[in-house]
């Protein structure tokens, strides 16, 4: 059997067509998965019944045949499974119970007690990796440590990650706590799903860009540096993406700096310009705006060859830069995927 077209993507290989999938390509823009949805209950139901997250992590392979499904779950479940609450406001987002001070991070439970609460998701990867048709690779994730530490500490999300930046000034060991109990408790989180059948991980690191200087060494690279070489010493030849959103600069040597197969962009930063600093080091995956599956048209098509083109001499993942939104038209969608596929 030939490999599957990620697998070599990250591997460093130069495809002709580069292999496609989406964030949030599991989400609201589809009737199927608002419908799924709408059996769950809610959102955290959605998550926690496998038999519903693998229908809604297949929907969008059924439908347009991407090269990878991404698990359906969410990166602040391991919140409640080191025993914070967490809840979702509807038409707000994440609501959570907040973790501010060294005693509070010292209550928190050890990272081996996160598997209770996660089996549902790992037997969600059990499901996906028997109904996957076997072209299409399984992709694992989870939060990288600062992002979810942001929303543990706030207790929901935050436009400047203040609480966050608070908390790392006025007790730095307690932050570093928390961090590292957020490592410690995501390898074994990612261990356990590539046990059960992830092929691939990634890790989001969604807020990486508001990490300036020693603090983006420190709490961007250094946690997603361990992570990685714990889950290659476990599972070794593990293919693992790394999404340090918004970094910018910080693009620069972080595959290197951090042992990741491939660094996804997001849409910040132009192609031409991702390809001579970033694509040097290997593997890349990107980074399409997403606003173009909703507007669509011509300038989507022209967007999008840009995209293949400023990467086509070197390994390459075709992707949007952030994920989808709720207004997108799912035939925007088929057309992005038949452009890169050559149409
Ligand atoms: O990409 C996928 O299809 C896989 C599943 C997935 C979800 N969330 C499902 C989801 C993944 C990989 C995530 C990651 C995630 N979750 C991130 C990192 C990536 C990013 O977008 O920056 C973050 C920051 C979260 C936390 C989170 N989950 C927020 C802030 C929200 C509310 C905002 C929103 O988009 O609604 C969610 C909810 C969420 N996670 C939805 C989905 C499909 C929408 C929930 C719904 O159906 O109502």
């Amino acid at each position: 059997m030939t490999e599957k077209t990620i697998l070599r993507a990250l591997k460093g290989e130069v495809l002709p067509t580069p292999p496609i999938w989406m964030m949030r390509q599991a989400g609201r823009y589809l009737p199927e998965y608002r419908a799924t949805r709408a059996q769950a209950g809610d959102f955290l139901s959605l998550c926690y019944t496998p038999d519903l997250a693998a229908e809604v992590t297949l929907q969008p392979i059924r439908r347009f045949g991407f090269d990878a499904a991404i698990l359906f779950a969410d990166i602040l479940l391991i919140c409640q499974a080191l025993g914070a609450k967490l809840w979702f406001e509807t038409g707000e987002g994440p609501r959570l119970s907040t973790v501010t001070s060294a005693a509070e991070i010292e209550a928190l439970k050890p990272a081996d007690a996160i598997h209770d609460t996660l089996a549902p998701v790992y037997e969600t990867v059990r499901i996906l990796s028997r109904e996957l048709p076997k072209e299409t690779t399984l992709i694992g994730f989870a939060g990288a440590p600062w992002t979810v530490a942001t929303y543990m500490v706030a207790g929901r999300g935050t436009r400047d990650q203040g609480p966050a930046h608070a908390l790392k000034t006025s007790d730095r060991a307690a932050f570093q706590a928390l961090i590292d109990r957020l490592t410690d408790a995501t390898i074994d989180y990612l261990s356990m799903q590539v046990q059960v059948g992830a092929e691939v991980v990634k890790l989001f690191d969604s807020w990486a860009g508001s990490l300036k200087g020693q603090d983006f060494t420190d709490f961007a690279v250094a946690p997603t540096a361990r992570i990685i070489a714990e889950l290659k010493s476990r599972h070794p030849g593990l293919p693992i993406i790394a999404f340090p959103r918004e970094a910018g600069q910080g693009y620069v040597g972080f595959a290197r700096a951090t042992g990741a197969d491939c660094v996804a962009l997001d849409n910040s930063v132009s192609p031409e310009w991702a390809a001579a600093n970033v694509q040097v080091d290997g593997c890349v995956q990107g980074n399409l705006a997403p606003g173009y599956m909703v507007t669509g048209g011509p300038e989507m098509d022209t967007a999008i060859r840009q995209v293949v083109r400023a990467f086509a001499k070197g390994p390459h993942i075709f992707n949007l830069g952030h994920g989808i939104t709720p207004e997108a038209d799912p035939d925007n969608v088929a057309r992005m995927i038949e452009v890169v596929r050559g149409g």
